[in-house]
């Protein structure tokens, strides 16, 4: 049976157009939808923003803008720029929409119902960039203005009554959670940051807010609104169309295979959101996974910083898949990497076109030239042949994990290296000068091809667009795309028209 598999990415604040963090994520996870979906499982993949709370009444007041007319503008640069990326989500979804109403409704109504919520009064210090609540020992005072340490965001005193979550209950539950599911939060650096933070204790959480009113009112008391962070995290359910629990999506997709974030947000999916799931006897995700961030200098690329880089500017200048091959490969998944353009010119130029794009071409050149541009009939591999054929079988393996556990370094790694063995193997074994030896040459083009498909399966899920270039001219179809057969050797069928291919990529002009 295929296995399902369900990824989402943050749902974003639509306070300003989206920017180049942003667009990592979302690429980062149609990765792997796409990679899952080629191994043949049922994928489910959703993104969309995150409308309410008093960030987002801000930004529209400081617009002079109703909020709901604000977020309409903004979400939907957000839904523009998934069209632009490329991505293969199945759903965007807005926490505006009554889908999502419903569901955290229901959601409140159970914790209230479990006794897990509770009517006091908070008094302490609020981030309403992080839409975050800290403590005295998590701020600090810098030039005389009050800030959280972990975000370096303004924060500001809050006093007012609000309804509480018992957090403290579940930091036992959460510590057992944790250690019997030993990777629910990856990378493991980012893991041992989060038990730490629990055993430091969990004070009772602030889930409502009385002083404004953008967002999803509380069932019971309609003067206080939903906590943003309860509000947002629901999407996830939301989307699956919970509550109704009996519906193909819900049990099909949930718990969630992957929430694909970044660290800034770790402790609201790591902790808050297994706790309120707990809570409600909801099962929680299967795995968190925080990466690094986008730099810019030596900073975190925000909204707040000022400091973005517009990713609509890239593609215009670069192409979509340089900029997806780029933000794959050049940040260290996981850890916070630096993008400058000229990491991302030498991308395009060595892998791109010098290793991929190269080897398209001329192999298909020599097909049309000597052998009437179809795919060679007599051929019989040699040892050489059928080892580097079949390290992609040896691999396949490897591959496979390497999706399943995130470690998408290792996965392009793997290309990159064979794209230098298949280009190794073109030149030395050059068919140029078996002219004379027809069966040989006939061998090593058919053996190319394959490396080139091969690789092109892989190249997919990071490259979407360019690698349908090059599966079209193999007769492959989207729909048909399957991982399994890089383990193929004769997938190609003998005499079918393999089109000259074009190039890819133009390379870079560096002055
Ligand atoms: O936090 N580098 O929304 P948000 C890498 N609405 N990724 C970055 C990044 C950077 N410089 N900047 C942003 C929120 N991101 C909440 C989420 S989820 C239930 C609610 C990415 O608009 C990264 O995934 O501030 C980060 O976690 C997310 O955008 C934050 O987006
Ligand atoms: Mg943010």
């Amino acid at each position: 049976m295929a296995e399902n598999f369900y990824i989402t990415t943050p749902i974003y604040y639509p306070s300003a157009k989206p920017h180049m963090g942003h667009a990592y994520s979302s690429i980062i996870a149609d990765f792997f939808a796409r990679v899952k979906k080629i191994q043949g499982s049922n994928v489910f993949f959703l993104t969309g923003t995150d409308e309410h709370g008093l960030k987002i009444q801000r930004a529209a007041e400081s617009k002079g803008k109703d909020p709901k007319v604000f977020c309409d503008e903004i979400s939907v640069t957000f839904r523009d720029l998934s069209k632009t990326l490329n991505l293969s989500n199945n759903d965007f979804i807005r926490t505006t929409e009554s889908r999502h109403f419903k569901s955290v409704e229901n959601l409140w109504k159970i914790l209230e119902k479990k006794n897990e919520i509770y009517l006091s009064k908070y008094s302490g210090w609020y981030s309403v960039s992080d839409e975050a609540f800290y403590s005295e020992e998590e701020i600090e005072n810098i030039d005389g203005v009050k800030k959280a340490k972990i975000s370096a965001s303004d924060v500001e005193w809050l006093e007012e009554e609000s309804y509480f979550f018992k957090l403290s209950k579940w930091e036992k539950p959460l510590l057992k959670f944790y250690d019997e599911n030993p990777e629910f939060i990856l990378p493991i650096s980012r893991k041992n940051e989060v038990i730490s933070f629990v055993k430091g204790g969990l004070k009772d959480l602030s889930v409502s807010r009385k002083s404004f009113s953008w967002g999803i009112k509380v069932p019971s008391n309609s003067e206080h609104v939903i906590y943003v962070w309860l509000d947002a995290l629901t999407n996830y359910l939301s989307a699956l169309n919970y509550p109704d629990i009996s519906n193909n999506l819900y049990k099909k997709f949930w718990p969630a295979t992957v929430h694909l974030i970044g660290k800034d947000i770790l402790r609201f999916h790591a902790v808050y959101w297994p706790a309120f799931l707990l809570a409600a006897d909801i099962p929680p995700p299967k795995r968190v996974y925080g990466h690094g961030w986008i730099l810019s200098g030596e900073e975190k690329m925000s909204k707040s910083k000022g400091n973005i880089l517009d990713p609509i500017e890239i593609i215009k200048k670069y192409g979509l898949d340089p900029l997806r091959y780029y933000l794959i490969k050049e940040v260290s998944f996981g850890n916070d990497g630096n993008i400058s353009k000229e990491k991302l010119e030498n991308c395009i130029n060595s892998d791109l076109a010098n290793n991929y794009g190269n080897l398209c071409q001329r192999v298909t050149a020599f097909n049309e030239k000597n052998l009437n541009s179809e795919v060679p009939k007599n051929i019989s591999f040699s040892n050489t042949d059928l080892k580097i054929l079949d390290n992609f079988k040896d691999n396949y393996n490897n591959l496979i994990e390497y999706t399943n556990k995130q470690d998408i370094n290792s996965y392009v790694n793997y290309i990159i290296e064979r794209l230098f063995a298949s280009n190794k193997y073109f030149n030395d074994e050059e068919p140029w000068k078996k002219k004379n030896d027809i069966d040989r040459l006939n061998t090593i083009v058919y053996v190319s091809l394959e490396l080139i498909r091969k690789i092109s399966i892989l190249l997919y899920p990071i490259i979407p667009d360019t690698s349908m270039k090059v599966l079209k001219v193999f007769n492959i179809n989207e729909d048909k795309i399957s991982f399994e057969s890089i383990k193929n050797n004769n997938f190609l069928k003998k005499g079918q028209k393999i089109n000259k291919i074009n190039i890819l990529f133009k390379k870079i002009e560096k002055l």
